[in-house]
């Protein structure tokens, strides 16, 4: 049995025709911290869904010790999505109670012992006070919480969270990253964290993997933040600063600061067109 929470060799994933990456290997222990970054499209959601079951073309990946496969309870996921509808008719307590069991539909599983696995959920996230409150009500940042308690929830001891900051504000950013470092602390629990901006986590991350255009690199954050490491991986110069403890990735093709939603935020960097 493989000690190490994830296990990726030589894995290549092809999604139909397209080549998202090739000869991919990665090794995370149990309770690190991994950050995935890099552009648009370019694989960070897709190897979410590997390390839920979705299959390569080659390679191997073990996740906590075995094959990856569908409802794996011991995987909490926060999907990369914007904010629910407005008559969904959940409160945030029965949205948060859909993780119990690992069950999304877990109607009906009430008790007390439910009860206090919300209660707790929700107190984690800050999100107590939101308890009987309608989830189309509640803002983006607030929904977003409530979906990480809802991943806590059922006690995981992996978390794969797809870009849990967006739409939250500075303090809230600093709430949801304080609050999984606690619980991988507190639990021994692995996190891999989609992000496209690294400085909220960067103080704990314990890998990089970045992805773009069918290449990778990966390693700590002193080997893959550097212009030669990024430089190579977009194939066109990329300047990687240091400025007041914080990283900044500067491509000669930049999008402008911000990201989709209009927040101030890191450059994004594009490969060269
Ligand atoms: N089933 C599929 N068949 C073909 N292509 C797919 C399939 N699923 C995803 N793709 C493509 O694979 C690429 C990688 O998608 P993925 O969602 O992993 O990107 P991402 O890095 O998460 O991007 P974003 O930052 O926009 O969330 C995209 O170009 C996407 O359109
Ligand atoms: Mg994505």
């Amino acid at each position: 049995m493989s000690e190490l929470a994830i296990r990726i060799e030589n894995s290549t994933l092809m999604l139909g025709e397209r080549l998202i990456w090739a000869d991919l290997s990665l090794a995370l222990k149990a309770g690190d911290f991994l950050a995935v970054i890099g552009p648009n499209g370019a694989g960070k959601t897709s190897l979410l869904k590997v390390l839920l079951g979705m299959r390569l073309a080659s390679g191997i990946v073990e996740v906590l010790g075995r094959t990856p496969r569908r409802g794996d309870v011991r995987i909490g996921y926060v999907p990369q999505r914007g904010e629910l509808d407005q008559d969904v008719p959940l409160r945030a307590r029965d949205l948060v109670a859909l993780g119990v069991d690992g069950t999304r539909w877990g109607f009906g599983r009430g008790g007390a012992d439910t009860r206090r696995r919300v209660e707790e959920a929700l107190t984690a996230v800050g999100a107590r006070a939101l308890a009987d409150v309608a989830v189309g009500r509640l803002s983006g940042g607030e929904q977003q919480r409530l979906r990480i308690a809802q991943a806590l929830v059922g006690d995981p001891r992996l978390l794969l969270c797809d870009e849990p900051l967006l739409s939250l504000d500075l303090h809230h950013q600093r709430e949801v990253v304080d609050l999984l470092q606690g619980w991988s602390e507190r639990t021994g629990g692995t996190v891999v964290f989609v992000t496209h901006d690294i400085n909220p986590v960067l103080a704990f991350t314990d890998r990089v993997l970045a992805v773009a255009g069918g290449r990778w690199a990966q390693g700590t954050p002193d080997e893959v933040l550097t212009t030669a490491a990024m430089t190579e991986l977009y194939g066109s110069q990329v300047d990687v600063l240091r400025v007041h403890g914080r990283v900044l990735v500067v491509a000669e093709a930049m999008e402008p600061l911000g990201d989709h939603h209009g927040h101030a935020h890191e450059p994004v960097v594009r490969p060269r067109p």
